[in-house]
């Protein structure tokens, strides 16, 4: 009966996979008959993504896409459209389907216990990927791939305690203060709590940094520019925009432009993902410190995949490597981004 079950499901994923495969066909590796394409024949992971609120999740999401069809593993792909509500039903689906692996960006850290629970009970291992969950019990899942956001803060903080030495070194004698505004992720992402707090943790015992506004603009272009409109208009003593990624950093750029105002110089900026338009305007001094959020994570994904498919144990914790790009290297030697 479970058998049974399991082959249905597998079929109905199968027809569902030509589906997306074909909606998706622009975006996909060249579907090339490798071994590893025979031996992952029978593969079939259910990928909840959150969204595409940025270029930055689009490169992801095609990298999870380019990295099954190289590797012949069936994807079943969800696109939750900014709704945790959408990723759990998602994951339902995935579990009545009978899918080998879940794979999932999870919006938000908490809410998936039960769901989670389901999963382990109809024995189907899960990853989570890019943002970290709070689950009561960790053995809900197998393993974490992705980004260091903590690391990615403490980086921002850095770059400030260098940029800002001279100012800082002459605080107890002038009383002047380096003041911050913050462009927030999505509340209650693993990734915005983890570099607020990374850059809170570096600036903690250095007074002279204050945060004067933080506000979400949930990782949107649109909202950085409407944020930034707000703050421009309420503060005209702003020395640092520290943003949470490179997509509300150009809404905030356009916004300061069009009040004559110079990002980069009038105002330092330090932005996160290291998309191509921050490279450039990193170039065009008009960003002072990239720090990159890795998309690219669809092949390490796959062999975690596979591994959970065959049986095996997989790391706990697995992050990715990234790299800081400062206003002060040589950035011609920075390679196109790809997103
Ligand atoms: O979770 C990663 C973040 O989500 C990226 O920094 C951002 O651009 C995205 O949308």
């Amino acid at each position: 009966m479970i058998n049974n079950k399991r082959h249905l499901g597998k079929q109905f994923c199968s027809f569902f996979f030509i589906v997306i495969t074909i909606c998706f066909s622009g975006c996909a590796a060249k579907n090339e008959s490798t071994t590893s394409q025979k031996e992952n024949d029978s593969i079939i992971v259910g990928f909840s993504q959150i969204g595409a609120e940025s270029a930055w999740r689009n490169c992801n999401t095609r990298s999870v896409q380019e990295a099954a069809a190289e590797r012949g593993i069936q994807l079943v792909y969800d696109n939750a459209e900014q709704k945790q509500e959408n990723q759990i039903k998602a994951l339902r689906s995935f579990i009545a389907y009978q899918v080998d692996v879940i794979a999932f960006v999870p919006i938000v850290t908490g809410g998936w216990d039960n769901v989670l629970q389901e999963a382990r009970d109809a024995g189907i291992p899960v990853l989570v990927t890019d943002r970290k969950i709070e689950v009561a019990d960790q053995s809900l899942y197998a393993g974490f791939i992705g980004t260091d956001s903590l690391k990615e803060g403490r980086n921002a903080g850095l770059f400030l305690l260098e940029k800002f030495k001279n100012k800082s070194a002459r605080f107890a004698e002038t009383g002047e203060f380096i003041n911050i505004v913050e462009l927030f992720g999505t509340e209650g992402s693993s990734v915005a709590i983890g570099r607020a707090d990374g850059l809170r943790e570096v600036l903690k015992s250095h007074p002279e940094f204050r945060i004067i506004y933080s506000k979400s603009g949930d990782f949107l272009r649109s909202k950085g520019y409407e944020l930034a409109v707000e703050f421009l208009e309420m503060y005209d003593d702003i020395d640092v925009i520290f943003s949470h990624n490179d997509g509300m950093t150009l809404g905030a750029i356009e916004a300061m432009e069009e009040k004559g105002i110079h990002p980069g110089k009038d105002i330092v900026i330090v932005t996160i993902d290291a998309q191509q338009a921050a490279i450039d305007a990193l170039r065009g001094g008009k960003v002072n410190c990239v720090i990159e959020c890795n998309p690219k994570t669809g092949p390490e994904i796959m062999k975690l995949v596979e591994k959970l498919a065959a049986g095996e144990k997989i790391p706990r914790l697995q992050y990715v490597q990234e790299e800081v790009f400062y206003e002060t290297d040589d950035l011609s030697l920075i390679a196109p981004r790809g997103y």
